[in-house]
């Protein structure tokens, strides 16, 4: 329903926004109206050409997909034991417990699909009604938390990555890196309360992908079988990338997750969404004009704006020369100073649907990295964004 779409964006970050300059800024500093038009553009472009390709259409084999699914997440163990130290929903006399979404008792609790959407849904509403934060909106944090938890795979030894969750505990929590990720953790500890069977890991990559898909971008497939681990299991400080730093630091680091240059252009238009804050990263700003709808803009304005460095106390980012309003991190530049890397700026600049479809790809195996699947890629879940239903 497009007119009751449009009414549905984070629309704070416009209001923030400057709209003024030159006529490329002017179509990125789209009203709300506009870009949900924009987001109805992408959404029917880009899932389309996503459906056609390695996973099947959401709408067509949907029961199919639940099916397996449900069946692939007892197997993988993601289902959750209640023992009788955990006694949520426990009857005293005969000891069975009913807890959980489905309000399954005696035991053993399988989540199904339809069980890991209602955790979606959860996620969702909390989105839409808690747009207080920021530019309007969680979901830029916490697609910052998913790909932090996942971030810090390393391929050689296959430690770190989003099983486990040890962002839980200190020193993870603390590193730099980091830094404004607690409120992203806060905001999702009362939906692990409402669903105590899902793990932590899984729950924290959920939610990315609710994040990307409530903020008009791709459908993200996505499975549960990630177990949470101890405090022994948080991984050494730099393994997430600096921003200062230049093309070989971003191979390097991707590059030890696994990632070729195409993955690694295609993961950093993320930062379309959010911004900088000078009390966490030290860095200042929004990459574009829209930071809570997920577009290819971060690519059109790399290519297409003037970028200097910014005057200022704070470290060396680069502002656009029309607004000032704009920022790039020294490794957001970096991908047009590199000739490999530019070639696929370019092609998601020009090409949306390209970018939904190739971040989709890259997003779903961030989050995989590492994790031990008992169940295989086809049976993914294809989570139904509650943005469609408005
Ligand atoms: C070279 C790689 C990258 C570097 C150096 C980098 C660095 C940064 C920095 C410094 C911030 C600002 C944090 C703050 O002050 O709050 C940030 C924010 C963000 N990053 Fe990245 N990032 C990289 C790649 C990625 C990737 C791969 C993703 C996701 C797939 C991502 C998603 C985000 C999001 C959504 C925000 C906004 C968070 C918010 O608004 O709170 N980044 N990044």
């Amino acid at each position: 329903m497009a007119t009751a779409t449009a009414t549905r964006t984070f629309s704070k970050a416009v209001a923030r926004s400057t709209a003024s300059a030159t006529s490329s800024l002017r179509l990125a500093a789209r009203s709300p109206r506009s870009n949900a038009a924009a987001k109805q553009f992408f959404q029917q472009s880009s899932r389309r050409h996503y459906s056609s390709e390695s996973t099947p259409p959401k709408s067509s084999n949907t029961t199919a997909i639940y099916g397996s699914v449900a069946a692939v997440a007892a197997l993988a163990g993601g289902y959750y034991y209640f023992s009788t130290q955990n006694t949520a929903g426990q009857d005293k006399k005969t000891g069975s417990v009913s807890v959980g979404s489905a309000g399954q008792s005696a035991g053993i609790f399988k989540p199904t699909a339809a069980d890991y959407q209602k955790v979606y849904n959860a996620i969702a509403k909390q989105l839409w009604e808690r747009d207080d934060y920021d530019d309007g909106s969680y979901g830029p944090v916490l697609l910052r938390l998913a790909w932090h938890a996942s971030g810090t795979y390393d391929a050689a030894t296959g430690t770190g990555g989003s099983n486990g969750a040890t962002m839980r505990f200190a020193p993870e929590s603390e590193h730099g890196a980091n830094a404004g990720l607690k409120n992203a953790r806060d905001f999702l500890e009362p939906i692990k309360a409402q669903f105590p069977w899902i793990s932590y890991s899984d729950l924290w990559t959920l939610a990315g992908v609710c994040a990307v898909q409530e903020m008009s971008g791709p459908i993200i497939p996505w499975r549960p079988g990630r177990q949470d681990r101890d405090v022994a299991f948080c991984t050494p400080d730099g393994r997430l990338p600096d921003a200062s730093k230049s093309q070989d630091h971003i191979r390097a680091i991707f590059g030890r997750m696994g990632f070729n240059d195409q993955e690694m252009v295609a993961l950093c238009g993320a930062h379309a969404l959010g911004r900088c804050h000078a009390d966490r990263s030290g860095f200042d700003g929004p990459w574009t004009f829209s930071p809570t709808v997920f577009t290819n803009d971060y690519y059109r304005l790399l290519m297409e704006e003037k970028w200097g460095w910014r005057s200022w106390k704070g470290p060396k980012q680069y502002e656009d020369a029309a607004t000032k309003s704009l920022m790039m991190l020294p490794t957001d530049v970096a991908l047009i100073k590199d000739p490999t890397f530019k070639k696929w700026v370019e092609k998601y600049a020009k090409d949306g649907s390209l970018f939904f479809k190739d971040f989709s790809n890259v997003l779903c195996k961030l989050f995989e990295l590492g994790v031990p699947f008992q169940s295989k890629a086809e049976d993914r879940i294809q989570f139904k964004p509650t943005i469609d239903e408005s």
